[in-house]
C-alpha cells in the first residue's frame, strides 16, 4: 500500500474542538489509545484503532482492530457494549470508517445504529473514503461529535498517518551505543554493548514493527537472527530487510536505496538496526522519523561511531530537528527515544 493521500484534505468543514490535557474525556481518549498499542502491528496495513464505551463513569465496552484489519475497535467495544451504548460516550481513536466493504459495514452505521449520546474522535482520517464523511455521518444520526486533535491518539497511529500522507511507512531507527557514542570496537565487535534488560526492550520494540532492517555490512559482520526472543512473542517477528547494493541475503528483502521503503507492501512501521553507514543513508534522506539510543555506562574510545558521515559544516544545521519523547533506566543502561520534529508534519 504505498498510496499517498493528501492530509490537508481531511475533515473538510469538520469542527475541531479538542480537549483539555486532563480532563476526563482526555483520559479516556489516553486509554484508548493504550488499548490500540494491542493492535500494533497486526492491524497492518489496517490502523491500529482503540475504542473505548463509557456509560456513568463506567467502561461497558471496549475493543481495538482484530489481527488482519477486521473486526474494527468500534465493532468490537459496541459488540461487547450491547445495549448499554445507548446514550453512552464512545472514545475512539481514529474517525470511525464511513466506507463498507466486503469486510464488514461501516463503523459509522453501526455507531449510528447504537445510538450513542456522543462520539469522542481522536483524529480524523486522511483515508479520501472516510475523510470528514464519518463524522458527517454520526452528526446527522443525532450524536453529537467531538473532534478532539488528540496528540496521544496521533502518536498512536503514527505509521498510518506516515503512510497516509507521505506514502511510506514510520521510520525508527534504533542503536546500542557507549558513553562516548560508540557502536562497536574497531575491530567491528559489538555483542554485547547493552545489559539484559536493554536487550529484552529491544525485542519488545520488533514485536511492533511491521519490518526490522540492517545493513549489508552489520549482515555480513554478525548474521543476526533480528527476530524476537521473548516468551509468547515468538511469532511475532518482523520480516527482514536489508539495505544492499547486491542481492538479498537468503531469508531477507533487498532495499536497494533508502526511499525504496515506500514500496515494501502494508508496511506501517520499519525499526532499523544499524550500522553507522545504514544509519547515516536513512538520516541524509531525512527518512528517520524516531531515534532510540540504548546508552551503556561504557567508554570505548576508538571504536565505530554510532552514525556515518552526513557531511554536516554548520552546527546550526544539526539544532532543532530532534525532541526527546521518552526515557528510562534499563538495568545499567539508559534508554531515549527522540521525535523528528517537521513542521506540519503527522
Ligand atoms: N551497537 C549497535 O547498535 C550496532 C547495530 C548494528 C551494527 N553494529 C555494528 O556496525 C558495524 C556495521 O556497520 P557499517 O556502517 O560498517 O555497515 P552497515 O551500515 O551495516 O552496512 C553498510 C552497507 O549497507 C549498504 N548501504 C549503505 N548505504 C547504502 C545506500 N545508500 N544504498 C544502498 N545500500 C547502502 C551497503 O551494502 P552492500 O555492501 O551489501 O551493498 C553497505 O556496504 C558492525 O561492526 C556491527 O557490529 C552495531
Amino acid at each position: 500500500m504505498s498510496t499517498r493521500w493528501n492530509g490537508k484534505s481531511r475533515a473538510k468543514g469538520s469542527r475541531t474542538v479538542g480537549v483539555t490535557t486532563g480532563s476526563g474525556d482526555a483520559r479516556w481518549l489516553a486509554a484508548a489509545a493504550r488499548l490500540a498499542g494491542r493492535a500494533r502491528p497486526l492491524s497492518s496495513p489496517n490502523p491500529a484503532v482503540g475504542c473505548i464505551v463509557v456509560r456513568e463513569g463506567r467502561v461497558v465496552g471496549r475493543g481495538w482492530t482484530a489481527a488482519g484489519g477486521r473486526p474494527h475497535a468500534e465493532a468490537a467495544a459496541l459488540a461487547m457494549a450491547g445495549d448499554a451504548a445507548r446514550g453512552a460516550t464512545v472514545y475512539v481513536t481514529l474517525e470511525p470508517c464511513a466506507h463498507r466493504s466486503h469486510r464488514g459495514p461501516a463503523c459509522a452505521d453501526i455507531l449510528a445504529e447504537a445510538a450513542p449520546a456522543r462520539v469522542i474522535v481522536g483524529v480524523a482520517d486522511p483515508d479520501p473514503r472516510t475523510a470528514s464523511a464519518g463524522l458527517d455521518r454520526l452528526r446527522a444520526a443525532g450524536i453529537e461529535v467531538v473532534l478532539a486533535d488528540c496528540a496521544t491518539c496521533a502518536d498512536s497511529l503514527r505509521g498510518y498517518l506516515v503512510r497516509a500522507n507521505t506514502g511510506r511507512p514510520h521510520v525508527t531507527l534504533k542503536f546500542a551505543a557507549s558513553l562516548d557514542g560508540c557502536i562497536a570496537l574497531p575491530d567491528g565487535t559489538s555483542r554485547w554493548i547493552t545489559g539484559p534488560e536493554a536487550r529484552a526492550h529491544v525485542h519488545a520494540r520488533r514485536a511492533r514493527a511491521d519490518a526490522i532492517l540492517v545493513g549489508g555490512g552489520t549482515w555480513r559482520a554478525d548474521a543476526p537472527g533480528l527476530d524476537v526472543r521473548l516468551p509468547g512473542l515468538g511469532d511475532r517477528s518482523p520480516e527482514r530487510y536489508v539495505l544492499t547494493r547486491g542481492a538479498a541475503p537468503a531469508g531477507t528483502r533487498a532495499i536497494a536505496e533508502p526511499p525504496a521503503i515506500s514500496a515494501m507492501e502494508g508496511v506501517q512501521y520499519i525499526y532499523i538496526e544499524g550500522g553507522a553507514e545504514t544509519a547515516a543513508a536513512f538520516l541524509a534522506a531525512d527518512l528517520v522519523d524516531r531515534i532510540e539510543i540504548y546508552r551503556a555506562p561504557i567508554i570505548v574510545g576508538d571504536g565505530l561511531r554510532a552514525v556515518g558521515a552526513l557531511g554536516l559544516n554548520d552546527l546550526v544545521n544539526a539544532h532543532g530537528r530532534w525532541q526527546q519523547v521518552e526515557d528510562a533506566q534499563l538495568g545499567s543502561d539508559h534508554f531515549a527515544a527522540y521525535r523528528r520534529t517537521r513542521e506540519g508534519a503527522v
